[in-house]
C-alpha cells in the first residue's frame, strides 16, 4: 500500500480512493500556534522545511488553532511550497475570542461557506487540499454540511473532503453523499476509540485514517510526567484528565512496555508509539497517516525515522493492553467526540 522510502525521505500512501499521494507521515502544525506552551517562531519555520526535506507532505491545520493565527503562520510556507505539500485545514468547532475556553460545534452550510472563504484569506491560496468537518453536529444532517463540501470541491475551493471525530456509521453516511479521503480521529497506543468502528468502516470504503496526537500529545515521549506540575499554567494539556495526579501517575507506569520494545530497537519512545500507529496499516490492510505534533526540527528527523521501524509479533503483544489500562478521558469533556456517539 506505501511506495517505498528513497534514500533519507519517507515512503508515501494514497489517501483515499482519489485522494493525494502524501508522505506516510504527516506534520501537526496546532502546537506552533497554541496549546503546548510558548514557541520559538524561527525556530518552527525551520521545522517545516525540514519536515518537506525529509518527504513530509501532508500539514495540517485548522482555523481554531491560534484562532487563525495557525493557518496565518503557514501562509508563507504554502506560498512558497505551494505545489508539493497538501494543505489540510478545517471548520466546525466554535470559539469565542473573548472566552478561548469555550467550545461550540457548527455545521450549517452558511457557516461552512464563510468559514472557507475566511481560511483560504488567512492560508493566502487560492484552494484548500483537504477540508475536514472538525466535529460533526448530529442535528445537521450530511445531506446538507457535507452536501455544502461538496459544492466547495465542484467550486474549485477545496481538493478533497474530511471528516474528524466521527462513528463508522457517521462515516459511511457522509462518505453516500460525497467521496470522503480521510477520517481523522485521535489514534495512539493511548486511545483507541476509533477502532470501535470508525477504522473498519474506513479500511472497507477505502478512506485514509489521519492518527492525531499519535504521541499521546507527548506524553508517550516520556518527555512530561505529569501535566499540572511538569507544564506551564496555559497549556492545555493540564485540562485533560488523563495527564494530572493520579491518573498520570497510573499512566505512567504504562510505558514501561514502551520502554521495553525501545531498548529492542535502539529507539526513543516516541518512535515506538509512531511505529505502532504506521504499524495499523498492514494490521488493517488500509492507508494511516499519522500527523504528530512538533515544532523542533530535530524531532521530525526522529518522528520520520520511526516510520522505518517494524515491531515483531511479540512487541506488539507487549504493546496491545496499554490503551485499555489507561486511566481518564481523551477531554475534559467528550461531548462531541465519536465515542460519545457509540
Ligand atoms: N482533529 C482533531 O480534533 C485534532 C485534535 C488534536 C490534534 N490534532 C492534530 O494532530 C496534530 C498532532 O497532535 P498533537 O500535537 O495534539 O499531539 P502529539 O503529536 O501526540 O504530541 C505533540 C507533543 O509531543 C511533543 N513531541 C513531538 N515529537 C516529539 C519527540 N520526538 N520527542 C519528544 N516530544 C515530542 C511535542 O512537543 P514539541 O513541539 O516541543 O516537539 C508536543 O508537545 C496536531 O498538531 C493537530 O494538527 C487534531
Amino acid at each position: 500500500m506505501t511506495a517505498e522510502a528513497d534514500g533519507g525521505r519517507i515512503a508515501t500512501v494514497r489517501l483515499g480512493n482519489d485522494g493525494p499521494l502524501v508522505g506516510v507521515q504527516g506534520l501537526g502544525c496546532m502546537g506552533i500556534s497554541e496549546f503546548y506552551g510558548a514557541t520559538d517562531e524561527a525556530g518552527a519555520r525551520k521545522t517545516l522545511e525540514a519536515a518537506l526535506e525529509l518527504g513530509v507532505t501532508l500539514f495540517d491545520t485548522a482555523d481554531i488553532y491560534g484562532i487563525g493565527r495557525n493557518e496565518e503562520f503557514l501562509a508563507p510556507f504554502v506560498a512558497a511550497h505551494r505545489d508539493e505539500i497538501t494543505l489540510a485545514s478545517k471548520f466546525g468547532i466554535v470559539r469565542d475570542p473573548d472566552n478561548p475556553d469555550s467550545r461550540g460545534v457548527n455545521n450549517d452550510p452558511a457557516y461552512i461557506r464563510r468559514s472557507v472563504e475566511a481560511s483560504l484569506r488567512r492560508l493566502g491560496t487560492e484552494v484548500i487540499d483537504l477540508y475536514y468537518m472538525h466535529r460533526h453536529d448530529p442535528a445537521v444532517p450530511f445531506a446538507e454540511s457535507v452536501g455544502a463540501m461538496a459544492e466547495l470541491v465542484a467550486e474549485g475551493k477545496v481538493r478533497h473532503l474530511g471528516l474528524s471525530e466521527v462513528t463508522g456509521a457517521e462515516l459511511r453516511a457522509a462518505h453516500a453523499v460525497h467521496p470522503i479521503a480521510a477520517v481523522q480521529s485521535e489514534w495512539s497506543l493511548f486511545s483507541r476509540d476509533a477502532e470501535r468502528s470508525l477504522v473498519g468502516a474506513a479500511a472497507e470504503l477505502g478512506v485514509a485514517v489521519v492518527a492525531y496526537s499519535p504521541l499521546g500529545r507527548g506524553f508517550l515521549t516520556g518527555s512530561f510526567q505529569d501535566a499540572g506540575s511538569d507544564l506551564s499554567a496555559g497549556d492545555f494539556r493540564r485540562l485533560q484528565p488523563r495527564f494530572s495526579g493520579d491518573n498520570a501517575k497510573a499512566n505512567g507506569r504504562l510505558l514501561d512496555p514502551v520502554r521495553k520494545a525501545a531498548k529492542a530497537h535502539d529507539a526513543t519512545l516516541g518512535q515506538i508509539a509512531l511505529a505502532w500507529v504506521h504499524q495499523r496499516a498492514a494490521v488493517h490492510d488500509m492507508a494511516v497517516v499519522p500527523i504528530p505534533g512538533t515544532r523542533r526540527a530535530s524531532r521530525v528527523r526522529e518522528n520520520t525515522a520511526a516510520s522505518r521501524i517494524t515491531l515483531d509479533e511479540l512487541e506488539l503483544k507487549w504493546l496491545e493492553p496499554i490503551a485499555g489500562q489507561v486511566a481518564g478521558d481523551r477531554y475534559p469533556d467528550m461531548s462531541a467526540t465519536s465515542a460519545a456517539r457509540e
